[in-house]
């Protein structure tokens, strides 16, 4: 693979959705963006922007799952080629608890390599690995209605990462979790980051979390969304609860906060 192949990038991307009455609805609308693939190292992409502007609607083009996919106009490039549908190469992890009820946290996480292929002994093995990197080393034999809502976010931070996807999608992934738990979450994230290397798409409306987990924070105006600006920020150097409870760190979000807050106005309290 050209090593000046982007990542992904969105040339001119709109998405109009028509209600089963026939009336159109603009979700998105010339969405413009690339990300480049660096070596050795998977950039971090935050998006952020308010409920309904088109955020879920984006990282679906990517990870090209219908309803959502295809784009009404434009492009959608991963890796230079047009997204067709779903692929191994991308990983999806979601807000709402996407285990599988009956599955126990071992089969669940092993499940995107059965659908694979891979074998039994090796995909446990395999999966026993990216459960231990989680922390949820012996609760492997139990089901998700038996676990919290942050070890419930681990399962399935585990299962995307055992396919090894080089682009990891998360779509609020810890909007259901207090915030003590979304910092441990979000330390957890940083150090799997680093070492899988892949290039990550976090949704967020967490000014704080955008700033701490991103290298790029992709500012979204209201619907039809489209990115209105894009904020490089340091990469994390401490951990989140320290880090997110300094000066230095409250300055930086109050400055994306009042460009968040020039174009988007009643969200500036967000
Ligand atoms: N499958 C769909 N059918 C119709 N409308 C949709 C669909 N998915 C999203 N929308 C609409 O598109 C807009 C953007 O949605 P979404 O991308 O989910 O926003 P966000 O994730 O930023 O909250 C919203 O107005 C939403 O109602
Ligand atoms: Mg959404």
């Amino acid at each position: 693979m050209s090593k000046n192949v982007p990542v992904v990038e969105f040339k001119q991307v709109g998405k109009t959705f028509i209600s089963p009455d026939g009336t159109p609805h603009e979700a998105i609308r010339d969405v413009n963006f690339c990300v480049e693939d660096l070596d050795d190292e998977g950039e971090f992409i935050a998006l952020l922007g308010p409920s309904g502007c088109g955020k879920s609607t984006i990282l679906n083009l990517i990870a090209g799952l219908e309803p959502v996919h295809p784009a009404t106009t434009g492009e959608v490039l991963v890796f230079g080629q047009p997204v067709h549908g779903p692929g191994p190469d991308r990983g999806m992890v979601f807000q709402s608890y996407s285990s599988f009820p009956c599955y126990n946290v071992l089969d669940n996480v092993a499940f995107g390599l059965k659908l694979q292929g891979v074998e039994k002994d090796e995909r446990e093995e395999r999966a026993m690995r990216w459960i231990k990197r989680v922390q949820l080393a012996g609760s492997e034999k139990k089901y998700p209605h038996q676990l919290s809502g942050g070890m419930r976010q681990r399962v399935a931070i585990a299962r995307t990462l055992a396919i090894h996807p080089r682009i990891i999608l998360m779509d609020e992934p810890f909007g259901a979790l207090d915030r003590v738990t979304r910092w441990g979450m979000q330390d957890l994230l940083v150090e799997l980051w680093r070492e899988v290397e892949a290039t990550v798409f976090l949704i967020t409306h967490d000014i704080a979390e955008a700033v701490y987990l991103g290298d790029r924070v992709f500012i979204m105006s209201e619907g039809p969304g489209t990115i209105v600006e894009v904020v490089d920020v340091p990469a994390p150097s401490g951990d989140a609860a320290t880090t997110q409870r300094t000066e230095a760190f409250s300055n930086l979000v109050h400055t994306v906060s009042q460009k968040f807050e020039k174009h988007i106005p009643q969200m500036g309290s967000a």
